[in-house]
């Protein structure tokens, strides 16, 4: 089984020897690899929709892993039973649905010890989402799969503050490991700006002239982390 370097990135964050639950399955590509390749015991596998849950329904069936990847119907941590697995993933869909399943489930998320996420868009939301709310950013890791660069952040129970807003923009570990693709993901971001910039600049309104010093000021400091994040020393 050929899984993308986004998914391989995804099984190699989830702890050896975890019961695992994948939370938006979809075709159950991961769980099914984690079992299949030894790293997992066991696996849970949810799934919201029809289409997606009968894909995995036989996905799970050609590898013969139904006595392994437990398959079930339902909304994000909702199906599971707290203290059943030790990891959680949860990835390919965005921030604000991610924090919306963290938060329908106080019980079952307070029994878990780690979770991979990672969200399609708004990871900055995510993040000030789980520094707040209980959990450590315990590891992070940037992953190039095509054209993107997808943003993977690994939550443990714990406490951790976050002052400035542009470690929760790129992701503190990313910051501190100096990932190899932080540049191009500041780049990215810088781009971005300067299209909302184009935008604002349009408005002649006190709060648009606000708004436009806001951004320039973060360009200007993500434009200095860029290049203190290249550095040779
Ligand atoms: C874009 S796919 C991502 C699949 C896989 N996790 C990945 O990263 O490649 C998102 C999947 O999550 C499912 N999904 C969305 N919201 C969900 C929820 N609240 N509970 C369970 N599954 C959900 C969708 O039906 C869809 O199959």
């Amino acid at each position: 089984m050929r899984l993308s370097p986004r998914l391989l990135k995804l099984a190699a964050k989830v702890p050896d020897y975890a019961v695992v639950a994948d939370i938006g399955t979809d075709h159950a590509l991961l769980p099914i690899y984690l079992v299949s390749t030894g790293k997992c015991p066991r696996a849970v596998a949810v799934e919201l929709k029809e289409g997606p849950y009968q894909a995995a329904r036989t996905a799970i069936e050609s590898f013969n892993m139904a006595g392994s990847v437990d398959l079930r119907r339902g909304d994000g941590l909702k199906p599971l039973v707290p203290g059943e697995v030790d990891a959680v993933v949860i990835a390919g869909m965005g921030a604000e649905q991610m924090i919306r399943i963290l938060e329908e489930s106080p019980q079952v998320r307070a029994s878990v010890p780690w979770f991979v996420l990672q969200p399609m868009e708004d990871a900055p939301k995510l993040r000030g989402y789980l520094v707040t709310h209980g959990f450590r950013l315990a590891d992070e890791e940037l992953v190039r799969d095509g054209d993107e660069i997808y943003e993977i952040i690994c939550a443990a129970p714990g406490q951790e503050h976050i002052e400035d807003e542009l470690l929760l923009e790129v992701g503190p570990r990313n910051v501190e490991r100096r990932d190899p693709l932080l540049p191009e993901l500041i780049e990215r971001r810088i781009q971005r700006y300067r299209r909302i910039l184009i935008q604002v600049e349009q408005g002649r309104t006190q709060r648009a002239v606000e708004a436009m010093r806001e951004i320039q000021e973060r360009i200007r400091r993500l434009d200095a982390l860029a290049r203190a994040v290249t550095r040779h020393d």
